[in-house]
């Protein structure tokens, strides 16, 4: 290798930095390729030749798509033709935390840090596609797949997801946003049809969609199983042709999810560039290759063969195939990737301890000394099960885990731990249910025992990755805790009252053990390094900064997507209609005066922060300007810690139905104790538009404004007027 190619390789493995061709060098190479490709390898290209691998042109040297689940690590790797596991012993990764986690850190920095190690890795592991981020909007507490998305509101979400993609994306490897769209339940996600109002549509359900690809450039994007405007979202016509390709100029692949392709026509005309996961009509004793029966694959030829389906149809997938290629597995440049490094594990281990969240915390119950001596009582079966396996296609094997009562018993050398199980949630298998063989009975009677004789109770429990808990392919079946944990929390504080509770959860829970237990912490699914972060944080090592990025309701018909009855959620098995329309999560709490449990944006700390002299620069703005809000942080406590200045906006007064308020643009601040911070949060006056239905446009309405401004929705320190001319 001469040695100027040498250097500029090295520095770009070094830096992560790609030297990629240019747009028109891409283009005129694709062009090249394109021309010498038959028919039949450019609709081989366009669906799968195995579980996660679409075919390559030997002949001319084009090599195969390979790509992996996502979003939280790579996943292991599946056998050829079959859900299987391969039994690799090479394809043990670094767990990262939940998306939820990621979302409640409100930390996009960490996003970026997260996007490229989880890059990394996949590029380690010869991936050329990382099937994630996703952010279908938390609508209900019961959608079984909420923790692998970044929660209820569209503008964390948006803020959050691009990062994430631009760290993928610099590791070589195409981030898949998923699932567009509207995929908000698990309940007949293969069928059931979304009845949405356009304004909902825009305003909430699309916009993490449309930043991921206007502004993180995704080179892939996956269709969702279900069905909008009765038609599936993997070949929509209004969703994948006209929104994303028209109106935001979408270039990349659009991935089918794994059978949700139903039919060739509209696979062809309505937007899917590349077929995944049909079920075929025989995998092995079909007399045909399997794959041929694909929709994309001799069906589709057929059509194009007899000139029902113009040439140019499949050259526009190829095109857009071949320069996913280009900037991936066909870019020379490309960085090498790594995997299960010390830097990983590290900005796993930073991501998880900046978003668990401390809900409550009573008497100071937590920090708890790390040199303490008492005997402390972990109760739970989540002190000890993994989180990393189970919860469907996110599942992962993670070179390692650490437990929580690993990383307890590792904190707090000098105290005397013990540990009950308390209750047994079985096996996790997808799609059932397997009840445990132990005896309840016994496992709660053992810990109350256990809990009467130490000093203090911390309990480790909430939901798992088993199916009805947070699980795809199926829903929550109850808002309550199970297993009887509601009952043993009770009879533990019977015995002894000094409890603190550790929520591992990647969904809101009926909490009415609230006022039982003196602490709580959110601590949704942190991945390999979960045991230790939730230490330093028990510890005070870390002081808790992380914000609840969707509702706590009290009930379950609270949450405004339960008001509305069955037919709002989950529907009736052919339809589901959204009725609340824009009023998601915090926007129905506020506006319907309805008080949550816990409120979006609301986490507390181990100091106190007072937000002083909150201003506009301006009292008048016109569309285009920025709105600058400047406020001085000062921390009253006696920790170093961080809080996040939320920024929202309301519209009295409107033309339309509006939430009283809307979060417009964020800010965590790290303050040293005592000391002050001035933030500047930067809000645009474009983003106050509203999706004006019978323009099919945005619209900006003239007049007045309110900024509210405080650290959670429900904490808002001052109210400024602003106007918009
Ligand atoms: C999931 C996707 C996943 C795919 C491949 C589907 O069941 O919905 O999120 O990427 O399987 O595992």
């Amino acid at each position: 290798m001469n040695r100027t190619l040498f250097l500029i390789l090295a520095v770009s493995v070094f830096t992560g930095v790609m030297h990629a061709q240019s747009n028109a060098e891409m283009d005129k190479e694709i062009e090249s390729i394109l021309s010498k490709l038959t028919l039949k390898e450019k609709v081989a290209m366009c669906h799968a030749q195995s579980k996660f691998s679409t075919p390559g042109v030997e002949r001319l040297g084009i090599p195969e798509v390979w790509m992996s689940d996502g979003p939280h690590g790579v996943r292991a790797e599946i056998n050829w033709d079959d859900w299987g596991y391969a039994g690799w012993t090479n394809d043990s990764i670094t767990a990262f935390p939940a998306l939820t986690c990621l979302a409640a850190t409100f930390n996009p920095e960490l996003s970026g840090e997260y996007g490229f190690a989880v890059g990394e890795e996949a590029r380690y592991r010869k991936k050329d596609v990382l099937l994630g981020p996703g952010v279908n909007i938390y609508r209900t507490p019961m959608n079984g797949r909420n923790f692998e998305y970044m929660g209820e509101d569209p503008f964390l979400a948006s803020t959050m997801v691009v990062p994430y993609i631009q760290g993928v994306q610099k590791s070589g490897v195409a981030a898949c946003v998923k699932h567009y769209a509207l995929n908000n339940q698990e309940e007949w996600r293969g069928h059931i049809n979304v009845k949405v109002s356009e304004r909902a549509l825009h305003e909430i359900y699309l916009p993490a969609f449309k930043a991921a690809v206007t502004k993180g450039r995704a080179w892939a994007l996956m269709g969702a199983y279900n069905k909008y405007n009765e038609q599936h979202c993997c070949h929509n016509e209004i969703l994948l042709n006209k929104i994303l390709k028209t109106d935001w100029g979408f270039d990349g692949v659009v991935v089918s999810d794994w059978s949700g392709a139903h039919n060739t026509m509209e696979s062809a005309l309505y937007g899917l560039d590349m077929e995944m996961g049909t079920m075929t009509n025989g995998m092995t004793d079909s007399e045909e290759y399997a794959y041929n029966h694909y929709y994309l694959a001799s069906p589709f030829y057929a059509l194009l063969k007899e000139g029902k389906i113009d040439e140019s149809v499949v050259d526009d997938k190829v095109k857009r195939i071949l320069r996913l290629m280009l900037r991936t597995n066909m870019n020379p440049t490309r960085p090498a990737g790594n995997k299960n490094t010390k830097a990983h594990q590290d900005a796993a281990r930073k991501i998880a301890t900046d978003g668990i969240v401390l809900l409550k915390n009573t008497d100071s119950f937590f920090p708890i000394d790390p040199k303490t001596t008492m005997t402390i009582a972990v109760i739970g079966e989540n002190a000890t099960k993994s989180i990393t396996i189970g919860g469907g296609s996110s599942e992962l094997k993670a070179q390692y885990e650490i437990s929580p009562l690993q990383g307890i018993k590792n904190r707090f050398k000098n105290a005397t731990i013990i540990h009950a199980m308390g209750y047994a949630s079985g096996p996790s298998a997808y799609g059932r249910v397997i009840p445990s063989k132990l005896d309840a009975d016994s496992l709660f009677k053992a810990a109350v025992k256990a809990a009467a004789s130490a000093d203090m109770v911390l309990f480790i429990g909430g939901l798992n990755k088993n199916h009805h808990q947070d699980c795809e392919g199926g829903d929550r079946l109850t808002f309550g805790l199970q297993f009887g944990q509601e009952d043993l929390i009770t009879e533990i504080s019977k015995v002894n009252p000094n409890i603190g509770l550790v929520l591992v959860s990647g969904n809101a829970v009926a909490m009415p053990w609230l006022n039982k237990v003196k602490a709580v912490l959110q601590s949704w699914y942190l991945g390999s390094e979960a045991g230790n972060a939730i230490a330093e944080v028990i510890s005070g090592d870390v002081n808790p900064s992380g914000k609840l990025p969707f509702t706590f309701p009290v009930k379950l018909v609270d949450n405004a997507a339960h008001h509305f009855g069955k037919l709002s959620y989950p529907g009736n098995n052919i339809d589901v209609v959204y009725e609340e329309g824009i009023l998601v999560g915090y926007r129905w709490h506020d506006t319907k005066k309805i008080k949550p449990q816990f409120a979006f944006g609301y986490g507390l700390s181990y100091t106190g922060f007072d937000l002083n002299n909150i201003k506009t620069d301006k009292k008048t703005y016109s569309a285009d300007d920025k709105i600058r809000v400047s406020c001085e942080v000062k921390n009253s406590g006696s920790r170093d810690g961080a809080e996040v200045i939320q920024v929202y906006i309301g519209k009295p007064g409107s033309e339309v139905t509006r939430a009283l308020k809307e979060l417009k643009g964020f800010k965590k601040v790290y303050v040293k104790a005592g000391k002050s911070e001035q933030v500047l949060v930067e809000l645009n006056v474009n983003d106050l538009a509203y999706y004006n239905e019978s323009a099919a446009d945005w619209s900006l309405e003239k007049g007045n404004y309110i900024v509210y401004v405080g650290n959670a929705s429900d904490n808002i320190a001052q109210k400024l007027k602003i106007k918009i001319d």
